[in-house]
């Protein structure tokens, strides 16, 4: 079965399509229209997606080697993300399976996070699985796929957004995952030391704000010039504080569920620090731990096109009456 995929939910156009179960291509445009404003401009990113649909659709199809009308199911993100954001991908989905007469299915963006793992590999359930992104910091425990119970998540920035919010602060650009793990290689993780919230808070809530705070305070009371000569050792304390806290949290969630199989998705998961931290995790307690490849740690639609297959195989297809719906919770606590 050939499967196109479309993602739209935030700054990435991506289109992937999979052929039986095999991902054949995966285009991914990052709009770079934020930079210089230091974070997402909703109305700018809804209408970099209007221009950047189409071109990013007929590269992956052509990447694949097919032609349009030999793709079978589409998927697309409905949400959580930007309102005119989903809308352009979950609009342009819908419209394609009414022209080609071929089944649409929606998907939740976070559950497609998790299903990132499985472009790839097989994982077992029951799973614990993090999902560390730019707007989500969740714990969940996955019995089986498609059945998640939420068991902890940020109680106010997620991890992502604290790291986004530091480099903005510091004058590193947008996003800041990426250029705080690449300066943070060069530093000393322990000579400035940054807070670990809620480490002994007895649930799995996690808490990034005081990191931020914290910054803004060591950046006054040292002053920029310290700050600019001292940049790789800092960064890579505020780095260490994040990926600390996320493991911790996870080491925590792990004693109440001995799973054999963890999952950590969300463009957190690409950071290098966190990834040496959890394969050490992994070897000392013998636990499968699934992180994607970098490139499908950040948003893009082969992870889409993975969950629809799944979805499709299991519920059928959803209507085309289906809208956007920006929040949209993968599960409640006590689901
Ligand atoms: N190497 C890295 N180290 C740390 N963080 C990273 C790295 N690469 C990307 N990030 C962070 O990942 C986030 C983007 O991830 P993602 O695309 O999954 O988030 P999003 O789609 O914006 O949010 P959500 O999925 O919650 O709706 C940004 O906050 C970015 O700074
Ligand atoms: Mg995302």
């Amino acid at each position: 079965m050939l499967v196109l995929g479309i993602e739209t939910s935030c700054d990435e156009t991506s289109a992937a399509v999979f052929n039986d179960g095999t991902l054949i291509s995966n285009i991914v445009y990052s709009q770079s229209e934020h930079r210089r404003y230091g974070g997402v401009v909703p109305e700018l990113a809804s209408r970099a997606h209007i221009r950047r649909i189409v071109p990013v659709v007929d590269e992956a199809i052509s990447e694949a080697g097919v032609s349009l009308s030999d793709i079978e199911l589409i998927g697309a993100t409905v949400g959580p993300g930007l309102v005119g954001s989903l809308l352009v991908g979950l609009t342009f989905a819908k419209t394609l399976c009414f022209a080609l007469d071929i089944p649409f299915v929606g998907v939740n963006h976070i559950e497609a996070h998790i299903f990132s793992s499985l472009v790839y590999e097989d994982v077992s359930t029951p799973a614990l699985a993090l999902v560390v992104s730019g707007g989500h910091t969740e714990l969940h425990f996955i019995p089986e796929f498609g059945v998640y119970r939420l068991l902890g998540k940020t109680r106010d920035d997620a991890a992502g957004e604290c790291l986004d919010k530091t480099s903005k602060f510091l004058g590193l650009g947008y996003p800041g995952g990426p250029v705080v793990d690449r300066i943070a290689k060069e530093g000393d993780p322990d000579r400035f030391s940054f807070p670990r919230a809620m480490l002994e808070s007895g649930d799995l809530d996690f808490s990034f704000s005081g990191i931020k705070t914290s910054v803004i305070e060591f950046f006054t009371s040292c002053g920029e010039d310290f700050v600019r000569s001292n940049l790789p050792d800092i960064l890579a304390g505020i780095q260490e504080a994040v990926v600390d806290s996320l493991v911790e949290k996870l080491k925590q969630a792990y004693k109440i569920y001995p799973v054999s199989d963890i999952i950590v998705v969300g463009g957190v998961a690409a950071n290098s620090r966190l990834r040496e931290k959890l394969a050490r995790f992994s070897e000392a307690e013998g636990v499968r731990m699934h992180i994607p490849p970098v490139s499908l740690c950040t948003d893009n639609a082969a992870m889409v096109a993975r969950l629809a297959i799944f979805l499709f195989e299991r519920n059928g297809s959803s209507p085309l009456s289906l809208s956007a719906v920006p929040r949209l919770d993968l599960a409640q606590k006590g689901d």
